[in-house]
């Protein structure tokens, strides 16, 4: 069973990537709601929150974890590996990789988009350059996109988000990187509007990078990853209101799985 965790519903984003890649896995999500969003806290905070999120799946008995956000990805996947005694995978490397390989083949620009948090550590500009040098890399933060997405603004004509989405790339606009990395797992859910205002751009969906790197390594072991397709949802506040979104990333009711947990007991 491998442990899912993110601030709030964008780690659903690779919960829909486990539906398709590796539908067999048994998943239990764990979604901060009543702490979201990670990606405006300090780096001391951020540490401290997923480490809560993670001992709570340990708790649940998983086997491996996934860091479903681009936020503790970027700002304290290595404290996490190691201090815990399961696997525990990001989705900041793979992410990184496709999107150096993406840009080698055409214009060598990679645009970033993430949250404040993960653009200030900088993670994904270091895990690109390893990979060589001469790729011109933008970072963009864009603070307003989580709340879009958790209050269901990502309709392709929705006025707020299209606003939003054409101010903050703006700048990388006439530059049509080759790669722009969606370097926040909710983000997926504004690829569509992101899509029109950079069409020549490959869009790199980090949570979906994420499960084809882990169905790579762990795919085949049903020791960790259990065979019986369980998905179980839990979250810190508004149960009813995570299953109403969760509509929208998985495209099906599950209303009947998700539970409530008191985050601060872990
Ligand atoms: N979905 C998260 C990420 O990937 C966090 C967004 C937030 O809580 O700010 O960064």
């Amino acid at each position: 069973m491998i442990g899912v965790f993110d601030s709030g519903v964008g780690g659903l984003t690779a919960v829909s990537a486990f539906d398709r890649l590796m539908p067999e896995c048994d998943i239990v999500y764990f979604g901060d709601t009543a702490r979201v969003p990670y990606g405006t806290k300090s780096k001391a905070v951020i540490e401290k929150y997923a480490f809560q999120d993670c001992r709570f799946l340990l708790s649940e008995g998983v086997k491996a974890i996934l860091a479903a956000c681009g936020t503790v990805s970027s700002n304290c996947l290595s404290e996490l590996k190691n201090a815990l005694d399961v696997p525990v995978a990001g989705v900041v490397e793979p992410a990184a990789k496709k999107a150096y390989y993406t840009a080698a083949g055409a214009n060598r620009t990679v645009a970033v988009l993430g949250t404040s948090a993960t653009v200030r550590s900088g993670a994904y500009e270091r895990e690109i350059r390893k990979y060589g040098d001469g790729t011109e890399i933008i970072s963009i933060a864009c603070p307003l996109f989580v709340s879009l997405v958790e209050n269901g603004r990502v309709a392709d004509d929705d006025e707020i988000a299209n606003i939003a989405v054409r101010e903050y790339l703006e700048p990388i606009i006439p530059l049509s990187p080759s790669a722009v990395i969606l370097g926040c797992t909710h983000y997926p859910l504004l690829s569509r509007i992101i899509a029109k205002y950079l069409p020549e751009s490959e869009l790199i969906n980090a949570s979906e990078e994420a499960v084809k790197s882990l169905d790579e390594m762990i795919g085949g072991d049903a020791g960790i990853c259990g065979s019986g397709a369980l998905r179980r949802f839990y979250v810190s506040d508004d149960p009813a209101g995570f299953a109403e979104s969760g509509k929208a990333f998985l495209g099906r009711d599950i209303s009947d799985r998700v539970n409530y947990v008191n985050i601060e007991e872990f």
